[in-house]
């Protein structure tokens, strides 16, 4: 080989490696932020990232950009190994062209979900771009759309994990958008659809882009985003963690880590977290983090509809996807944000074959007319039929509460729960005492007159009868009335013989969920 062609070789090289310039990078590291390359080496194991289309360049020439044409085009695509496994990955060069999106930007994207989508390798799209290139029209428009089709027909195959690490404005947003979980990172991320200027001339609110669309924003109103980080080198950590939890595509298992928490531990400090008094809040994580393997809880939205809490964890070594209602937030009532939430995450434990634990302590769907108004019917609706359909082992533990139609929603018995289990404390009914003894006594307490004694007297009867498991147990809807303190044994014990369980649902092109 001739010497000058490796030279030229390795000129291209470090030509394509320093994207934008240092000028750019420095002016990236000064806001605090990664470049897209750094991005990329602190997410893969070591070593491992092979990139492609290091050269590759866009071919416009309107507007002086054929004067501007850096290798690479403004993002850097391939593929690496996170713990080990597979994965395709992009990463925006904002140093390049504001990171912006034209025609070869996308073929680059777009050539590694295919990888992805044929290998059954989950892709990782790390965001940092000021939107369509400007200087390529329509072209660049045409390559977004390339990139949404291949998230929707990615969906359900591969995971899709992306990162907000910069601008992501305009239509870009709905690449994101469509993918599995949105990670932004705090201070330096944004996203929306039209900026302030925009909103200012239309609606005329004033608003800054950290509150219209940073990360704080849609981790807690919106519900856009699923994890928030305080910087870059966080966020690629907990993508990597995130990514341990699920398998690499929709024909595999998710890994089993072994994690040394002995399987048959009990612990007894389970049976005093449930108050006596049923109105009496507690918080669910006590619960959750005693009984996954070393107390480790990977959450998803955990600043959002906190209500409901959902995220992985492991049980002996096995993934499960954990959704809680949340006593100490609005009682655990479900509201139409929590529903949404929830209905999420099950479609997607169960597009991943990860078995879904359901611990339950509801007292109903919230009342009022801003939840009536927005289209509870709806959404309640959406956590329902995601229930219904997800045919992933599903073990329940009723801690408390299951009362009306937030019972069946709550992944019962009837809707197809394999494992139904209850703690001594549940009230498994149609509604609480208070609200049931005022509809069906409701002659007897108004002969009373005032005499509060017959009213606490029949509610104390009706609790009795309904407010526990045994009702519910007698009829075969409960499986076992278990004691608190075995739960971790319980659980790991029904995955264990539902490891092999099949299950399908009628043929069809696709159910109609009630979006
Ligand atoms: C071409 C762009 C660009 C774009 C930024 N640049 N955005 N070039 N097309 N969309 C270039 C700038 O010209 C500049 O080049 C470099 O990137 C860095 O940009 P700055 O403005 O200097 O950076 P900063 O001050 O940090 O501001 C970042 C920004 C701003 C807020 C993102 O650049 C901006 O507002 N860009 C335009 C955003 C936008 O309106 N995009 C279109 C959205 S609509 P030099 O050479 O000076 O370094 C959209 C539709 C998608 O995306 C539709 C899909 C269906």
């Amino acid at each position: 080989m001739a010497v000058d062609a490796l030279e030229e070789l390795r000129k291209r090289h470090s030509e394509a490696e320093l994207g934008g310039g240092e000028a750019r990078i420095k002016k990236q590291h000064d806001a605090g932020k990664l470049t897209a390359r750094e991005r990329i080496h602190r997410l893969l194991d070591p070593g491992t990232f092979v990139e492609l289309d290091k050269f590759k360049t866009h071919r416009c020439n309107e507007f002086g950009m054929g004067n501007k044409k850096t290798p690479g085009d403004g993002v850097i695509t391939g593929y690496g190994k996170i713990d080990g496994r597979h994965v395709c990955v992009f990463s925006q060069d904002f140093t390049v062209l504001g990171g912006s999106l034209g025609e070869a930007f996308a073929q680059k994207v777009c050539k590694v979900m295919d990888f992805a989508v044929k290998q059954g390798y989950p892709v990782v799209g790390l965001n940092d771009s000021g939107g369509a290139r400007i200087q390529e029209g329509v072209a660049s428009l045409a390559g977004y759309a390339d990139i949404f089709l291949r998230n929707a027909l990615a969906s359900g195959v591969v995971p899709q994990i992306s990162a907000i690490m910069g601008p992501c404005a305009g239509g870009a947003v709905y690449s994101p958008a469509m993918t599995d979980f949105i990670f932004m990172v705090e201070n330096s991320s944004y996203m929306f659809i039209t900026g302030p200027d925009v909103i200012k001339t239309v609606t005329r609110e004033e608003v800054t882009m950290e509150a219209l669309g940073g990360a704080m924003t849609h981790n807690t109103r919106s519900g856009v985003a699923d994890l928030h980080t305080p910087s870059d080198e966080e966020c690629v950590a907990r993508i990597r963690e995130l990514l341990s939890y699920l398998p690499a595509n929709n024909t595999e298992d998710p890994p089993i880590l072994a994690t040394g928490d002995d399987p048959e531990r009990r612990d007894p400090a389970l049976n005093g977290i449930v108050p006596d008094n049923p109105n009496k809040p507690y918080d669910i994580f006590e619960i959750i983090n005693r009984v996954v393997d070393d107390g480790r809880f990977f959450p998803i939205q955990p600043d959002y509809a906190k209500n409901i809490v959902t995220g992985f964890a492991r049980l002996n070594g096995r993934s499960v996807g954990i959704v809680a209602n949340q006593p100490s937030v609005l009682a655990g009532c479900l509201d139409i944000n929590s529903s949404i939430k929830a209905a999420r995450f099950v479609r997607f434990c169960d597009c991943f074959n990860i078995p879904i634990v359901t611990f339950v302590d509801v007292p109903g769907f919230l009342p009022g007319t801003a939840q009536e108004y927005g289209g509870i019917i709806k959404h309640g609706a959406k956590l329902l039929y995601a229930y219904c359909e997800a045919t992933v082992p599903k073990v329940t533990v009723i801690t408390r509460k299951a009362y009306g139609g937030a019972y069946d929603v709550m992944s019962s018995k009837h809707i197809r729960g394999d494992i139904n289990l209850a703690y001594p404390s549940a009230e498994i009914a149609v509604m609480g005492p208070d609200g049931a003894v005022n509809i069906i006594f409701r002659n007897e307490i108004k002969q009373a007159g005032g005499d509060e004694s017959k009213r606490t007297e029949l509610v104390a009867e009706y609790r009795r009868t309904f407010a526990n498991p045994y009702k519910a147990a007698e009829l075969g809807y409960i499986d076992d009335v278990i004691v608190p303190e075995d739960t971790r044994p319980h659980l790991i014990n029904a995955l264990e013989m539902l490891k092999t369980k099949r299950d399908t649902n009628p043929p069809k092109k696709h159910g109609n969920i009630p979006l």
